[in-house]
């Protein structure tokens, strides 16, 4: 059986949407401030949806468009930070809201980096001696780990759910490149969030704990415009490939700044960097495959493309996957 390849792709976020000017009415930040720092315009919160809803929606749109029967899933992977619970995962609660009863499933937790890790786990599962189908989701609500009075961090985030129906079969176009996963777990610190704190009768009784989203921005900030564009060197590199032979950098979507500086760094066109960051904030794990499902659905991505997807986040992670669509 082949490498892997991208079948469908579906997205789904949450109904409400939040512009920056409602936030500005909210806490002491304006449109200009926010427009200008990160590129982004609004956000979809959740109301009523929850991760493991969102991650539902997205599975049923990948069986809608492929007419795959559930139980003819192999395996189901979410990517996230924001699970309903710490068990059951999301990807089982979406294995059993589907009736993929033939599907294993498990989270996988590498925040922003998620969908990119999730790749590489879900292609090793796939190197099987039979078809198989796999769904692969990143999957987010941020907003329950915000902390809505800290206008550092409420400001950059957002909802959403995105994914990609996977086989190992072979086809027509499709497959695996080259790979750059790092994670640099000593600067850890700087991004944290939904700590669980210790709270038997025998803990030590001043123990305290932060449920909130915290971030050194700054520290984030030169981590990303220092090893995004390494990670992207080092699998081009791997590939024998440069800058110019990938037709979309699909980036996590965290700030339209740092997508620009990295463009700069390659000595790439931001032609090839498209950004959706203004309509749907940070969204973690979720924002590469938004925003990949949104440029199949635009023919922006055709089958056949070099397209590298790269993420970066809390670990802190980071990682590129390069593969032709
Ligand atoms: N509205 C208005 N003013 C604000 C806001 C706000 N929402 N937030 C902060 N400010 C103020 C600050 O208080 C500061 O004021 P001061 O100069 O009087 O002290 C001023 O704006 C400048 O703040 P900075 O933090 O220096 O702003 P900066 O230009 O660094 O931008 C940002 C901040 C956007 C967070 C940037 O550092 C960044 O993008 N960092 C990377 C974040 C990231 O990419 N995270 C990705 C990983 S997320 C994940 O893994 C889930």
């Amino acid at each position: 059986f082949e490498d892997f390849k991208i079948i469908e792709t579906a997205s789904s976020v949450p109904q409400r949407v939040v512009d920056n000017d409602e936030l500005s009415s909210m806490m002491d930040t304006s449109d200009a401030w926010i427009t200008q720092r990160t590129g982004i315009k609004r956000r979809h919160v959740a109301v009523e949806e929850t991760t493991s809803s969102l991650a539902t929606a997205v599975a049923t749109k990948l069986l809608a468009k492929s007419g795959l029967k559930p139980t003819e899933i192999d395996l189901i992977v979410v990517a996230t930070m924001s699970p309903d619970y710490l068990t059951p995962s999301v990807s089982a609660m979406v294995q059993g809201n589907l009736g993929a009863d033939q599907a294993i499933a498990f989270d996988i937790d590498a925040a922003c980096s998620g969908f990119v890790y999730g790749l590489k786990v879900v292609r090793q599962m796939l190197k099987a001696d039979r078809p198989m189908h796999a769904i692969l989701i990143g999957a987010e609500t941020l907003s329950k780990l915000l902390d809505w009075h800290d206008r550092s961090t409420s400001v950059l985030f957002g909802d959403g759910a995105a994914g990609v129906l996977m086989t190992n079969q072979s086809g027509d176009s499709g497959s695996f490149i080259a790979e750059d996963l790092k994670t640099l777990g000593k600067l850890g610190k700087h991004l944290t969030a939904g700590q669980v704190g210790v709270k038997s009768p025998f803990a030590a009784p001043k123990t305290s704990y932060s449920p909130f989203f915290k971030m050194n921005g700054h520290r984030v900030y030169g981590f990303a415009v220092k090893n995004v564009p390494e990670s992207i060197n080092r699998a081009l590199e791997k590939a024998n490939l440069t800058v110019d032979d990938i037709d979309c950098f699909v980036l996590h979507q965290a700030n339209e700044r740092i997508i620009e500086k990295i463009a700069d760094t390659l000595g790439a066109s931001m032609n090839q960097f498209p950004v959706n960051i203004n309509e749907y904030g940070n969204t973690s794990a979720a924002s590469e495959p938004i925003l990949l499902a949104e440029l199949v659905a635009k023919q922006r991505i055709k089958r056949g493309d070099v397209i590298a997807l790269s993420g970066f986040g809390g670990g802190l992670t980071v990682g590129t996957m390069i593969i032709k669509y």
